[in-house]
């Protein structure tokens, strides 16, 4: 590894610790990056967890016609924390599934803590085996998983809005199968943010009319 991109993640874990110890710990909070262990049995097909700028999510949801009534669905929500910052925000519903269900506990106590668990649903879900995907029309992911589950969840996604002819937007932060979702040529690229902090970007597709 470069020593740029060492001191890079350096100081990445330094402002999550910062924000961990004096921001969210005596708030018995914990939306940090401190990894929870994952499942010995799922460590061969899933990402671990990290989470999202919360400053870059904002970024992110003001860019969003809320006139559409969108409803958020976060495909590995982790611990919650793109759910609580949606919650600033107009949304019809807002929904989290991960198949971690250490993550799934931690989010519902941080939801607790902050009065949202009415506001906001999440389970222990596979995205692979999810049925609802349906009754949204954001979807959110974070490098969730690999390409074969990123390729089966979209088509999922896509199967599921079909019928309904409804407008989708697909949010995807550091997009590292981005082709998966190009090839399919029913998306458009919306937006494309850049997070100065993590250095990561995020693009937002959105379908094509009559597709
Ligand atoms: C990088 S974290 C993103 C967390 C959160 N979305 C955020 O942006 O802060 C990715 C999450 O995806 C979850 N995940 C991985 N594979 C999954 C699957 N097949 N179904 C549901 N969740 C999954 C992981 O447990 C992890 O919490």
């Amino acid at each position: 590894m470069k020593a740029k991109d060492l001191l890079y993640r350096w100081k990445r874990y330094a402002f999550f610790a910062f924000q961990y110890f004096f921001l969210e710990k005596p708030r018995g909070l914990d939306f940090t990056m401190r990894d929870l262990d994952i499942p010995e049995e799922q460590k061969k097909f899933i990402h671990g967890y990290s989470k999202t700028n919360e400053r870059h999510l904002r970024n992110i949801f003001d860019r969003l016609p809320f006139m559409d009534n969108l409803s958020l669905l976060d495909v590995g929500c982790g611990k919650g924390v793109v759910l609580k910052e949606a919650a600033r925000y107009p949304f019809d519903k807002i929904a989290g599934i991960d198949i971690n269900f250490r993550l799934i506990e931690r989010a519902r106590i941080n939801f607790k803590r902050l009065h949202l668990e009415e506001r906001i649903w999440c389970e222990e879900r596979n995205a692979l085996e999810f049925e609802d995907y349906g009754k949204y029309n954001v979807f959110f992911f974070f490098n969730p998983f690999g390409r074969e589950i990123m390729e089966t969840v979209i088509d999922k996604i896509l199967a599921s809005t079909y019928s309904r002819q409804k407008r989708v937007y697909l949010i995807y932060h550091n997009p590292i199968f981005k082709d998966v979702i190009e090839k399919k040529e029913v998306f458009l690229l919306h937006h494309q943010l850049y997070d100065s902090l993590k250095q990561y970007e995020t693009y937002i597709y959105i379908t094509r009319t009559g597709w």
